[in-house]
């Protein structure tokens, strides 16, 4: 029997800045989703947060892309956005774009990841969620876990993974997909996912049987292709043994926080620390980027759990390092690398300050008639004189 698994998330507003879903929202969305699963929309759901992200993972027979069960998301949303504006939170309601839900949240502001398959007789699975980065943050750890077997060790020693996986991945900048094979294209599949802003992991499938293996929320990007759209702080869903990878196998990158785009402003270079729910918060400079690990069964549709799968002190090592590694780049201020390249940034002054400075500026083949004689009388340009 089929059934889709959906996360979606937007940020509808938070309390004290950027920093955490208030749980009045969470509430708010549950009391929906709760009168959903009455009525027999959604089989099952479990509704949380990530730092400012509100979180809805919601299991149920409507398949991939439902209107019924996207139009249920934007509901969940609304209601929880409303109790942000009657609270004051800060950004009440700030993925809201529109206000006429059209069958699908996909480019309205939420993200979503979905993916629908036969169940297993155990089915396994695990939930990411981040904040304070962008999609493309999955991009190392999905390489990691479906095509790397320093990290997994199936790929070399389960039959059933041993063909190997597919990756599709979308070009964020053409809105162009493509289909690479792991292990025989992983050179270009590497020379295209090295660059996580531009190309972007969407879709895993096992090789032997096309099986749906892990899908992240891109879809974003995806709908505002040709022009850069910021941050979408990402969840991805990651199915897991009997011929996927194990759970240690999906958690293991995670013990490197590798740097991820993201952080203050969504304009710098940070580690990406894996985190307990307890700790799912941003606060050292709106960060570091986090992420949370939850685990479930899926039977008979049912979402049996969770278990916060970072609550543990086996990823104390990798959060210590992500705090050393946040100290190292946070002192270089706002200088690149911390910093991101002008293309990235999320906020930026760069073309006022270039106007305000516009005048101001001479050709290197002038050097000598206009800026030498200044800097001699020590006097600053003004905007007033103009250099042609
Ligand atoms: C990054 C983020 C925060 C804000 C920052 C400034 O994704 O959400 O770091 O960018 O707190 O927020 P505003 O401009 O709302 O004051
Ligand atoms: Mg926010
Ligand atoms: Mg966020």
């Amino acid at each position: 029997r089929r059934v889709t698994i959906s996360v979606i998330k937007a940020d509808i507003g938070s309390i004290a800045g950027h920093h955490k879903v208030h749980p009045d929202t969470i509430a708010a969305a549950t009391r929906v989703l709760a009168e959903a699963k009455r009525k027999g929309t959604i089989i099952d759901f479990y509704v949380t947060h990530v730092g400012d992200d509100l979180q809805l993972i919601m299991t149920h027979r409507k398949g991939v892309d439902s209107p019924e069960i996207h139009g249920l998301a934007w509901e969940a949303f609304k209601k929880a956005a409303e109790v942000a504006k009657e609270l004051g939170l800060y950004a009440a309601g700030q993925d809201l774009l529109s206000d006429a839900f059209s069958g699908n949240v996909r480019g309205l502001g939420p993200g979503v990841a979905e993916m629908e398959f036969v169940e297993r007789p155990s089915e396994p699975i695990v939930v990411f969620m981040a904040d304070k980065t962008e999609p493309g943050a999955f991009n190392l750890p999905l390489y990691r876990i479906f095509a790397d077997p320093f990290n997994t060790a199936g790929l070399v020693i389960d039959p059933r993974m041993h063909d190997g996986f597919k990756f599709e991945v979308l070009d964020v900048l053409e809105g162009k997909y493509v289909v690479l094979n792991a292990p025989e294209e992983l050179y270009d599949l590497l020379a295209l996912i090295g660059t996580p802003s531009r190309y972007v992991i969407k879709r895993i499938y096992r090789k032997r049987d096309n099986e749906i293996a892990a899908v992240v929320s891109v879809e974003r990007l995806n709908l505002i292709a040709g022009r850069y759209v910021g941050k979408d702080d990402p969840v991805a869903i990651v199915r897991a043994q009997s011929g996927f990878p194990a759970v240690g196998e999906i958690l293991e990158p995670f013990s490197f926080p590798h740097l991820v785009a993201g952080w203050m402003r969504g304009s710098h270079w940070g580690p990406l620390m894996p985190v307990s729910l307890r700790d799912a918060k941003c606060t050292r400079f709106d960060g570091p980027p986090r992420i949370v690990a939850l685990g479930f069964q899926v039977t008979k549709g049912k979402l049996i759990g969770p278990v916060d799968l970072f609550d543990d002190p086996a990823f104390d090592e990798a959060r210590r390092l992500a705090q050393q590694i946040a100290d190292y780049m946070r002192r270089h201020g706002p200088f690149m690398p911390h910093r991101l390249g002008p293309e990235e940034m999320e906020y930026t002054t760069l073309p006022q300050v270039l106007e305000k400075l516009k005048n101001r500026f001479a050709e290197a083949k002038d050097y000598e008639k206009y800026i030498k004689p200044k800097i001699k009388k020590s006097e600053l340009l003004t905007g007033e004189e103009t250099h042609d």
